[in-house]
């Protein structure tokens, strides 16, 4: 299998836990997609909540009734993609810049699935470079704040701004990405509290301790995965 294969597969068998009446949280990036098209074409009659505009806009191309997330009450179950997943379902996200609505629509919903082709569960947690959002406003100020916070867990790396061909990347919210290109972090939660902890950092791209499974698109099949 491939692994957009393996994407399909995985983002098949979450649509597949969707039932009648549920809300239903919209993860972002291509393994949602994947996901958001298995669940539009079972024409079920549920609500979405989307967690970017990229996704609102897939949805609504869909024929999905979208509802904000304040106006959603409570979300049955939001399926996602990660970037990495790693000991505990530890996820890194954030490589498509959704990292804060997701986070807001992942804590509003009762179970959240991640799902992702096979490449997403290396060896060691913190492969991925770690999105870090934070507002414009004094964003070097910010930026240096955040390689202190690194040292100190004796994470030797920097935060590098994302950039597009047009300049930086802004999220949907407005606010520049950092990346910390950490290699190994053996101690996601104390990284985690660390940069909740600094001004001009709106969120990170850790999610911990929020996922109640992974579906995983492997070369053999679907692979479950629990904490
Ligand atoms: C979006 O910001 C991310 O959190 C995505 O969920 C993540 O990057 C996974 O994307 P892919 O499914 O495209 O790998």
């Amino acid at each position: 299998m491939t692994a957009q294969d393996q994407k399909r597969a995985a983002g098949r068998a979450a649509a597949e836990m969707v039932e009648t009446g549920m809300t239903v949280g919209l993860g972002s990036g291509s393994t949602a997609a994947l996901f958001v098209e298995a669940l539009a074409a079972r024409r079920l009659a549920i609500r979405s909540v989307a967690t970017s505009e990229a996704t609102a806009a897939l949805a609504v191309s869909l024929g999905m009734t979208l509802v904000g997330l304040d106006d959603a009450g409570r979300i049955d179950l939001t399926i996602d993609g990660a970037d990495e997943i790693g000991p505990g379902l530890a996820l890194i996200k954030g490589g498509g810049a959704a990292l804060l609505r997701e986070k807001l629509v992942w804590e509003a919903s009762a179970r959240r699935v991640v799902i992702a082709d096979a490449a997403k569960t290396p060896g060691r947690f913190g492969r991925f470079p770690l999105p870090i959002e934070v507002v414009a406003f004094g964003h070097k100020t910010t930026a240096a704040r955040i390689d202190g916070v690194l040292s100190d867990l004796d994470i030797a790396v920097r935060g590098v701004l994302r950039q597009s061909g047009a300049g930086p990347v802004r999220t949907d919210g407005g606010n520049l990405i950092y990346d910390a290109a950490c290699g190994a972090i053996d101690d996601p939660a104390s990284l985690a509290k660390a940069l909740k902890g600094l001004t001009g950092v709106v969120e990170h791209g850790l999610f911990l301790g929020l996922a109640e499974r992974a579906l995983i698109g492997t070369p053999n099949g679907l692979l479950t995965l629990y904490p």
